[in-house]
């Protein structure tokens, strides 16, 4: 088949890599791509956000499926737009998508379908939100309604930062409409993981468990980001915890949205909370996560592009994924500033030494060329995954690779993996 992955990030240049050892996939196009993916496919020089250039691009180029990497093309109606013209995308309708477009949808959603998720009010005015945080009960979640990159979430002990929040998202606008409503919600305590699974509107298969790292320092301090490092699979997230986390956060998803005529096709990736009562959700996603992905897939036997494929047709039973034998575990290497700001367009250097270690695999994010030489371009560069038998070894290869890695202002985590390797001490 002739695949089209819509996106540019390291996610996307991890969907590439592994369609590019599916035996089902004959051609790889990428809109717009990055430095990395060019190895991997024909780079599609088209925005995310332009859904009918890239649907009239599909129609010319015979595509099969276009996967749909971030959440922007979707909530604008990627899938709808290809729809009316009989193309395919692997990622869910625009009504479907408002499970992560919209946080007071998703809240709702969940409270209708009775998954397990923090209490929480629904503002629309300031002075009803600041009221409400005279009186609540502290630490509390602040939460913009729509699409902020990540970074619509507060988690505060502080009425004075939760009321300077609330009046940058609600009056100055800083995530622009995304803050015209906020949720305020209970502070949920415990470990997260994030759980993905590929639905074909009736059924799912899930994939194996994963930890991302928020916080852009170690010990998990200092502000969100989009993600500074991943791990799969996750010790203490046992095939029980996935079982239950499947039943009361994944299932209900499938139905409730065939319920509504919104049948759900393609990636429900469930941010989970493990508290002490069970697994609540945190928040749903409608895409692959990123930098999930860049350790969930490289952990799957079998023909990505046909588990896709699989999902569109209404036949994802019939792709069985074997439980992970291996460990995964992916350091991001960042701009220092990142998640603030940083300077571009320093040359980076060794990939091709990190690469040479066996099992290692460079995925690009935020890379550019310049006079022919690649420099960093975003704020997450290089997600450096590598592969082994185990946790610790998985984690040991992946710093000897990020060690051979340089350019002027990196920034990276030392201690991805850490709370699961201690765990098992
Ligand atoms: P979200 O975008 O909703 O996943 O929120 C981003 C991050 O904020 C999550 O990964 C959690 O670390 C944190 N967070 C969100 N909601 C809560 C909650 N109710 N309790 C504790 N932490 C939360
Ligand atoms: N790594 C978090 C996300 O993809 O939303």
């Amino acid at each position: 088949m002739r695949v089209l992955v819509v996106g540019g990030g390291g996610r996307e240049h991890t969907i590439c890599w592994k369609l590019s050892k599916s035996a089902s996939v004959e051609k790889i196009y990428c809109a717009p791509g990055n430095p990395g993916i060019r190895k991997l496919a024909e780079i599609v020089d088209v925005p995310v956000t332009d859904i009918v250039k890239l649907r009239d691009f599909a129609i010319e180029k015979s595509i099969d499926l276009t996967i749909a990497g971030p959440e922007l093309p979707l909530t604008l109606g990627i899938n709808d737009c290809f729809s009316e013209k009989g193309m395919k995308v692997f990622g869910p309708s625009k009504a479907a998508a408002q499970l992560e477009g919209s946080k007071v949808f998703a809240k709702e959603f969940m409270k209708e379908m009775n998954i397990p998720s923090a209490e929480f009010e629904t503002f629309e005015k300031l002075d009803e939100a600041i009221n409400y945080t005279e009186k609540t009960r502290y630490p509390l979640v602040i939460k913009a309604d729509g699409l902020a990159a990540g970074k619509g979430v507060l988690v505060t002990s502080s009425k004075l930062e939760a009321q300077d929040f609330l009046k940058s998202v609600m009056s100055d606008k800083v995530f622009g409409d995304s803050g015209s409503r906020v949720i305020i919600e209970d502070c949920l305590i415990g470990e997260e993981t994030s759980i993905i699974a590929i639905s074909d509107g009736d059924d799912i298969l899930v994939l194996t468990p994963s930890q991302d790292h928020k916080r852009a320092y170690d010990n998990d301090e200092g502000p969100n980001t989009g993600g500074m490092g991943a791990y799969s699979p996750v010790s203490i997230v046992k095939r029980n915890i996935v079982d239950e986390i499947r039943k009361k956060a994944l299932v209900p998803v499938v139905e409730g949205m065939k319920k509504r005529g919104h049948p759900f096709v393609g990636v429900i990736y469930a941010g989970m909370m493990l508290t002490a009562d069970g697994p609540y959700v945190l928040e749903y996603n409608v895409r692959f996560g990123d930098p999930e992905t860049q350790v969930v897939l490289p952990l799957i036997e079998g023909d990505f592009g046909e588990i896709c494929m699989s999902a569109v047709n209404g036949s994802v039973s019939s792709a069985k994924i074997k439980p992970a034998e291996k460990s995964a575990l992916c350091v991001v290497m960042a701009s220092g500033g990142y998640p603030g700001s940083f300077e571009k367009g320093k040359i980076i250097e060794g990939i091709d030494e990190a690469e040479e270690i066996d099992n290692v695999i460079v995925f690009h994010a935020g890379t550019g060329l310049k006079n022919g030489k690649l420099v960093n371009s975003g704020g997450r560069v290089l997600g450096v995954t590598a592969v082994d038998v185990n946790l610790s070894m998985a984690h040991d290869k992946a710093y000897k690779a990020v060690e051979k890695i340089k350019w002027d202002g990196v920034h990276f985590r030392k201690d991805i993996g850490k709370r699961d390797l201690e765990r098992k001490i």
